[in-house]
């Protein structure tokens, strides 16, 4: 049996300095019991995959939860048992997630000398108000400085996360804290439309009818973006990733253009060999699992070659790149019907999304099924 070759590693790290009412994601307040144990499974889960796949990265995105919640002497010992068990020959871009209120110099820096040399910090907005009705943990003038510090520790390769349609945000507000972002220049901003997320405090408001959501706003933010990153130098080469030249991330442009990718972690996906797997979402039963069996797999789903077909089209989609039109052919009349109502636009080899087409993505890629 050949080998699969693994270009593309997520690790999943589910503590938060404090969880955010709005968030989703598979994390927990952190809890200095449980971290050992966690971390010696994520490496164990990783000497188990080992031993049926050769993993040569080219990407690594360390993600959460927040991966900065962990200590600097923890981060040492996982990344240094990453180390130790990869080939990093091949690696191009080593991202970690980080929340401003838990970047230090230290930390920063050894994380630069262990190979991380791209970092996503999670700003959300500059304006106090907002940081409060988003439950954040850190100020503006923190995120500031934090981001001061990731660069003299050397970080040449900076993302920060966005969030628009914040209730209570002005279009004002919104168009300040892009003003603040551009000043700063990161290389790369992440700008999200707020979703309401099941099963958070969030959707609880918006179903009691106190947030609402409006499409009509939601537009108006959404084209402010565009606009004001669009001038200020970077590129939208996903409906929510601006960049500037040669600043895309490699990891997640793997995920959009159909790679195939191995998770560690609780709730961690994996795409590898016609299958994808969800790690059980539970740090104590991640642990466990992995302590038992080597794995942390929860829920798995064997992908036919349609399935696989059409993720590539909804996800490449999404990006400025498009996708071959051979790739829609099974969808000719939509497609046809896209490029003449002005959604699509193209040239004799790919297809891609107008503005248009941008504004209204969800809803496109909802057709194809
Ligand atoms: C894992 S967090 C980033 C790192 C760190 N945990 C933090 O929040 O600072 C990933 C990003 O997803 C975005 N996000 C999370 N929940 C969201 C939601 N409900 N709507 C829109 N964006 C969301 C935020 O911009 C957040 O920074
Ligand atoms: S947004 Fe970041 S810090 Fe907040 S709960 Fe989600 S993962 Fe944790």
């Amino acid at each position: 049996m050949i080998q699969p070759e693994i270009r593309h590693l997520y690790v999943h790290i589910p503590f938060c300095p404090k969880v955010c009412p709005y968030c989703s994601f598979y994390k927990e307040a952190s809890d200095r019991n449980k971290t050992r144990r966690f971390l010696d499974s994520v490496l164990r889960e990783l000497d188990a995959r080992t031993v049926d796949a050769k993993i040569a990265p080219q990407t690594i995105f360390f993600g959460g939860g927040t991966p900065s919640a962990l200590s600097t002497s923890q981060l040492e010992y996982l990344l240094g048992g990453l180390r130790e068990r990869l080939d990093l020959g091949r690696l191009e871009e080593w991202t970690l997630e980080m929340n401003p209120a838990t970047v230090s110099l230290e930390k920063a820096s050894v994380l630069k000398d262990l190979g991380v040399n791209r970092i996503s910090m999670g700003v959300q907005s500059w304006d106090e108000e907002l940081l409060k009705v988003l439950g954040r943990v850190h100020s503006g003038a923190q995120a500031r400085r934090s981001f001061e510090i990731l660069r003299e520790a050397g970080f040449q390769n900076l993302n920060l996360d966005l969030i628009f349609s914040v209730p209570g945000q002005t279009r004002v507000q919104w168009e300040q804290s892009i003003a603040t972002t551009l000043e700063l220049g990161p290389e790369h901003i992440s700008a999200y439309c707020l979703t309401y997320e099941e099963d958070t405090a969030f959707f609880d408001r918006f179903r009691s009818g106190e947030f609402r959501q409006e499409e009509e706003r939601d537009a108006e933010m959404f084209e402010v973006t565009m606009d004001r990153l669009g001038a200020g130098g970077y590129a939208q080469y996903e409906i929510s990733n601006y960049a500037r030249p040669g600043f895309e991330s490699l990891h997640n442009l793997g995920y959009w253009q159909g790679a195939e990718y191995l998770g560690l972690g609780p709730s961690a996906f994996s795409r590898v060999g016609g299958r994808r797997w969800e790690n059980v979402p539970d740090t104590v039963g991640y642990c466990d699992r992995v302590e038992s069996g080597g794995f942390g797999e929860g829920t798995v789903e064997e992908l036919s070659g349609e399935t696989l077909h059409r993720e590539r089209v909804m996800f490449g989609l999404r990006t400025r790149r498009g996708v071959v039109r051979g790739d829609l052919e099974p969808w000719r009349d939509l497609a046809d019907r896209f490029e003449a109502d002005g959604f699509f636009e193209g040239d004799p080899e790919r297809i891609w999304l107008t503005r248009r087409g941008r504004m209204v993505a969800d809803a496109l890629a909802a057709e194809f099924v």
